[in-house]
């Protein structure tokens, strides 16, 4: 009978223990594993915590990440040391809630809120239900709100933070943002997601915006990725092989079961497979993306050095005559101590051996020797610095090759790496003072919460009086944070602005100004595959030509703006000049600066142009192009050369134009699969893309080959001559020709009415010969189109 009683009640407590509702924070051994609506676990009750069943793997509950700031979150529930918990998702990282009164509540509505000191709604699931609805943990760590049919409205494992577990699917609309910093949960810099490629990328989306991963100096192909499956999906098994739709794929160090695994993006930029065998055990890296940390774009900040340290790990640096920004955080970078006049008499150059500076730059300079370099550098007052280094080539000697820096970014220095890096400083502050060099901070800011106690003794009037006065304290403040906010916000992106200004003049642009500079898109002055281009005139009467995209919505506004601002930093006198952009809406326009002298295609067919002046659009084009497929960025293959996108500017100087967002462009305006067909202009496209084989920048060669042959012979390559195409007709004449004279006679342009130097059409012809062969590996690279050409020039100036 007594027993009876005893396990009546033993079960009664156990029932009320289920209950989600825990009003009194119980012994230790009482867990919550499901909690349903009306329902709620509270910041101010250590014992509010979800546990998943049945071995209780994962919880859930508030954590403490700053002082009197919690944030929502599902951890690892084993710990290998008190406070150290691996935190594997996070609902309101960005919005930390008070120590007092706030509380994660299952709404009868069915909607899931975490409420800021009672009154605030910082977070929800949004999600709506008539039935009854519970909050589960699963063993697997996924969070999940299941209605009483067991559907699933919504789940933590579709919304991650900077963790993927195993089991969980990472797909096309999903991203893993890196933590701030090691003791800052806060969005950080760094973003894992599938690009429009469909290729799954590391970005910087620092003060700068730059892919770093794969490898920006490779191709898609040339890394192993395939741009060709659409269905955007990763997965991590639980016996740690990942694989994703692009084809890239890594086995973990230790793979087979029983081990406990996470795949995180981390506050550094690295993306880490960690794993432990079960138990209070310390994490081990199992795998990871960079194996030189240096590599990562912004791990440093600007103007300073990284470095690699076995064992240790990265070590961040500031230049010499730089200070740091802001000493808890190096992702800042370090800011300019001294002042630099555009004065060449008082500038020197400080020399960095092995020092390497990755991007921004303003063109690269082949065979420039080093006081040719140096005289750049000096000439603008942009110019941060050059990176000098030696190339090796077929000749018996390396070239010199010259690098002047608009930016001084993702900096590193490696012994292995043979260059050296010129820094610009005033003569008169030579020589620098060593400056201080620090190690990567983990310091913690502090959070500026302050709040309030109330008299817990104090009459319920007293009480509602004082509330109401906190409260109407508490609007204050955050009306004043608020303008504070606005003001900081405004200051801030206005200077971004400028210094873009500053630096190449490449800003966003709005609408309505762009609407008012070119009244309303009244002047067409070109229509292309990718949109229609307008003439107008910007608020600082610089003339432009603007590119109204077709395709508007291809892309979001973030990877957009990211491609195009790298676009955009790609300067080079033979690239045309972006301005700048605007993505509003579905609206995506480009703003480049405007060409006088229209395309080549118009010079070619009103016969403006003469044989000296072919030639300077020859070598010209070639430089652009050669500089893009030096910088190697994977989208800025041209891959639609020919006259149409060859403009010319008042002095006839060419400037390769339409790279860069060609191809995003046409992709997302065509299936995936047809998108190889539809590339580039018939005539002008290698044979590469009719028979589906690996793209690469010869097939920018090619092109250019093409381009090289119309502007000698006048005709285009769809043209036929006595029923034959173009470059087969001019191979025939080569061979059926017995003197040299005679057949350049017979293929050269009839409009240049005989004027032309034989030498140099021979060499063009010889150039454009190779760069149209039909193997790909026998044409040559743009680089070495270049120094044919120029070795050319400097023949005949010799002779
Ligand atoms: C957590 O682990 C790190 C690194 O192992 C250690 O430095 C830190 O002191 C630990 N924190 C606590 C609270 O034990
Ligand atoms: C695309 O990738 C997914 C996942 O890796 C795979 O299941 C699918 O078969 C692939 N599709 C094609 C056409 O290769
Ligand atoms: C993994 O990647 C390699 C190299 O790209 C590829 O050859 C292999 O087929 C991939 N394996 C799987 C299972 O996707
Ligand atoms: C970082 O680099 C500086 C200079 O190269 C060196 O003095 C310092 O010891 C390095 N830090 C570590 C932790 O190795
Ligand atoms: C740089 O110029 C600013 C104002 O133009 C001046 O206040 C500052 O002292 C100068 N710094 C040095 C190192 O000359
Ligand atoms: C630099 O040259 C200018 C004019 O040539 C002269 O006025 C100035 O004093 C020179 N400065 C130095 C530091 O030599
Ligand atoms: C580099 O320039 C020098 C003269 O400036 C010239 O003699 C040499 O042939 C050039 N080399 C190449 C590969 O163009
Ligand atoms: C984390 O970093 C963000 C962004 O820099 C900052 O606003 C926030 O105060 C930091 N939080 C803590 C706890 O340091
Ligand atoms: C915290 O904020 C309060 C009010 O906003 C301010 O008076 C106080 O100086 C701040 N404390 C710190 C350390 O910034």
């Amino acid at each position: 009978m007594l027993l009876s009683i005893f396990s009546k009640l033993m079960a009664t407590s156990v029932f009320l223990l289920l209950l989600p509702l825990i009003f009194f924070s119980s012994s230790s051994s009482s867990t919550i594993d499901r909690l349903s609506r009306a329902s709620s676990l509270s910041v101010e009750h250590a014992d509010d915590v979800l546990t998943s069943r049945p071995n209780g793997i994962f919880s859930a509950g508030f954590f403490p990440v700053g002082d009197n700031a919690y944030c929502f979150a599902v951890w690892f529930s084993e710990s290998y040391s008190e406070g150290n918990r691996t935190i594997v998702w996070m609902a309101n990282r960005d919005q930390p809630v008070n120590g007092r009164k706030s509380e994660l509540s299952v709404l009868k509505s069915g909607n899931v809120i975490i409420t800021d000191a009672g009154r605030f709604t910082v977070w929800s699931t949004d999600t709506v239900s008539d039935s009854a609805v519970f909050l589960d943990l699963l063993e697997n760590g996924n969070l999940i709100l299941q209605n009483s049919e067991g559907g699933v409205l919504w789940q933590s494992f579709n919304s991650p933070t900077d963790t993927l577990l195993p089991q969980q699917l990472f797909t096309k609309d999903m991203k893993l943002v890196s933590s701030r910093s090691q003791g800052n949960f806060s969005s950080g810099f760094y973003k894992l997601y599938f690009g429009d490629d469909n290729v799954l990328r590391l970005l910087y989306g620092g003060p700068e915006i730059s892919v770093y991963w794969p490898d920006p100096e490779l191709m898609s192909w040339e890394a192993g990725r395939s741009t060709y499956n659409s269905s955007r999906i990763a997965f991590l098994d639980p016996l740690g092989f990942f694989s994703s739709s692009d084809n890239f794929n890594f086995t973990s160090a230790d793979y087979g079961e029983r081990v406990q695994r996470i795949l995180k993006l981390d506050f550094d930029g690295n993306i880490r497979l960690y794993s432990r065998n079960y138990g209070m055990e310390k994490w081990t890296v199992s795998w990871q993306a960079m194996s030189q940390p240096c590599r990562i774009h912004g791990t440093c900040g600007p103007n300073s050095i990284c470095s690699y340290i076995p064992n240790f790990g990265r070590n961040c640096s500031c230049l010499q005559g730089f200070k740091m920004r802001d000493r808890t955080d190096w992702s800042l970078g370090c800011v300019q101590e001294f002042n630099l006049t555009c004065t060449r008499n008082e500038t020197s150059f400080l020399k960095l051996s092995n020092v390497e500076f990755f991007g921004y730059d303003y063109g690269f300079y082949p065979n420039y020797t080093f006081g040719m370099c140096e005289n750049l550098c000096l000439q603008t007052c942009d110019c941060k610095g050059f990176q000098f280094k030696f190339i090796k080539h077929n000749h018996p000697d390396n070239i010199p090759y010259c690098y002047p820096k608009t930016q001084l970014l993702n900096g590193h220095h490696s012994p292995n790496f043979q260059g050296d890096l010129y820094l610009k400083v005033p003569k008169k502050t030579l020589p620098f003072q060593e400056t201080g060099l620090y190690c990567y901070s983990t310091v913690v800011k502090q959070l500026n919460r302050t709040y309030t106690k109330h008299p817990e003794n104090a009459s319920q009037k007293f009480v509602v009086r004082f509330a109401i006065v906190v409260g109407a304290v508490e609007l204050g403040v955050i009306f004043v944070v608020w303008c504070f906010f606005l003001r900081v916000h405004q200051n801030s992106s206005a200077e971004t602005q400028n210094y873009y200004r500053m630096t190449n003049s490449f800003r966003k642009f709005t609408l309505s100004e762009l609407k008012k500079a070119t009244r309303g898109f009244s002047e067409e002055i070109g229509r292309g595959a990718g949109g229609v281009v307008y003439k107008g005139v910007l608020s600082d009467h610089r003339i432009a030509a603007i590119k109204r995209l077709n395709y508007a919505s291809y892309q979001g506004e973030a990877e957009f703006q990211a491609e195009v601002s790298t676009i955009g930093k790609l300067n080079h006198i033979n690239l045309t000049e972006m301005w700048g952009y605007c993505a509003e809406g579905k609206h995506r326009l480009l703003v480049y600066k405007y060409m006088e002298h229209g395309s080549l295609a118009e010079q070619l067919s009103s016969n403006a142009l003469s044989w000296e002046k072919r030639f300077e659009i020859a070598v010209g084009t070639a430089k652009g192009l050669a500089y893009l497929h030096e910088e190697c960025l994977e989208w800025v293959l041209h891959c639609d050369v020919k006259p149409q996108n060859i403009l010319l500017d008042s002095n006839y100087q060419p400037k390769v134009s339409d790279f860069g967002l060609s191809w995003p462009l046409k992709r997302g305006g065509q299936a995936n699969k047809s998108f190889s067909k539809i590339r580039g202009t018939r005539g002008y496209m290698a044979p590469e893309w009719v028979f589906n084989l690996t793209i690469t920048s010869k097939v920018d060669v090619y092109s250019y080959g093409m381009v090289l042959l119309e502007m000698i012979s006048g005709k285009g390559p769809t043209e036929e001559i006595e029923n034959r195409r173009v470059v087969t007709w001019v191979r025939e004449k080569m061979k059926q020709a017995t003197g040299m004279s005679s057949w350049i006679e017979m293929i050269i342009d009839p409009k240049l009415d005989g004027k032309y130097d034989k030498c140099r059409v021979e060499i063009l012809f010889e150039v454009a010969l190779k760069c149209v062969a039909e193997d790909k590996d026998a044409r040559p690279t743009m680089n070495q189109v270049v120094e044919m050409l120029l070795r050319q020039e400097n023949d005949s100036e010799l002779v």
